[in-house]
């Protein structure tokens, strides 16, 4: 954590140049699109805040938990800058506690990006039945991240991309990914209606929309 802390910057420059501008651009459709002035947001594993901070400028009221004190540290340092203290509140929190961290139907929107690929399949299980218990009827579920690549000429041009964002990641986190295979199932067996996919970055990158029904 020596580099993170002596360069914070470096793990938002260094996401953003392996996946070649699509992360940034992602969240920023991620914000425009999905978010509204007074939403409730919770950023599951927000790191170093960019997307939380993007939804409190399109006047939303974000939490954002993480479970690395040093992303934390770099999210607050970002928020204060921006003078967003007002409309972000950070905590330090493993995924695994939302059960108690977060009474039913709290939350408009959850979003949460290159975050699933870093849980095990049973955390990511869990994290989805707790998001879909924490979000108000009609609520929207947004994830960004890693993917397989459906063709075989894709999954191979991907590799070239994904070694280097796999190193990167552990680099300035201490965790590793694995692309998430079968998100979809995993989100409408939680009980989530899928309204929008989509893929980039050769069929690596994934953005999943999908909605809490209305009561
Ligand atoms: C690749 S970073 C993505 C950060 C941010 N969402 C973004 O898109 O830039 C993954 C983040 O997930 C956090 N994380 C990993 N496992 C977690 C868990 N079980 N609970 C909470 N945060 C977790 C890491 O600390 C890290 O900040």
């Amino acid at each position: 954590m020596k580099i993170l802390e002596s360069a914070p910057h470096r793990y938002d420059a260094g996401i953003n140049m392996l996946s070649l501008g699509r992360i940034d651009r992602l969240k920023k459709e991620i914000a425009e699109n999905y978010i509204s002035p007074g939403d409730n947001v919770l950023d599951i594993g927000c790191g170093t805040g960019t997307l939380a901070i993007l939804c409190a400028e399109r006047r939303a009221s974000v939490i954002g938990f993480d479970i690395s004190p040093q992303m934390l540290n770099i999210a607050q340092r970002k928020i204060e800058e921006r003078h967003l203290g007002e409309k972000i509140e950070l905590r330090e929190m493993g995924a695994t506690q939302m059960d108690s961290a977060f009474e039913d139907e709290r939350f408009d929107k959850v979003v949460s990006t290159l975050v699933f690929s870093e849980l095990y399949s049973d955390e990511q299980k869990y994290v989805l039945r707790q998001t879909f218990r924490i979000l108000k009827p009609g609520g929207l579920l947004i994830i960004a991240d890693e993917v397989k690549p459906n063709s075989l000429l894709k999954r191979s041009l991907h590799l070239v991309v994904r070694i280097p964002l796999a190193v990167i990641t552990y680099v300035f986190t201490q965790t590793t990914t694995r692309e998430l295979r079968e998100i979809e199932r995993a989100i409408t067996d939680a009980g989530f209606r899928m309204i929008f996919t989509k893929r980039s970055l050769l069929g690596s990158l994934g953005l999943f929309v999908a909605k809490k029904a209305e009561r």
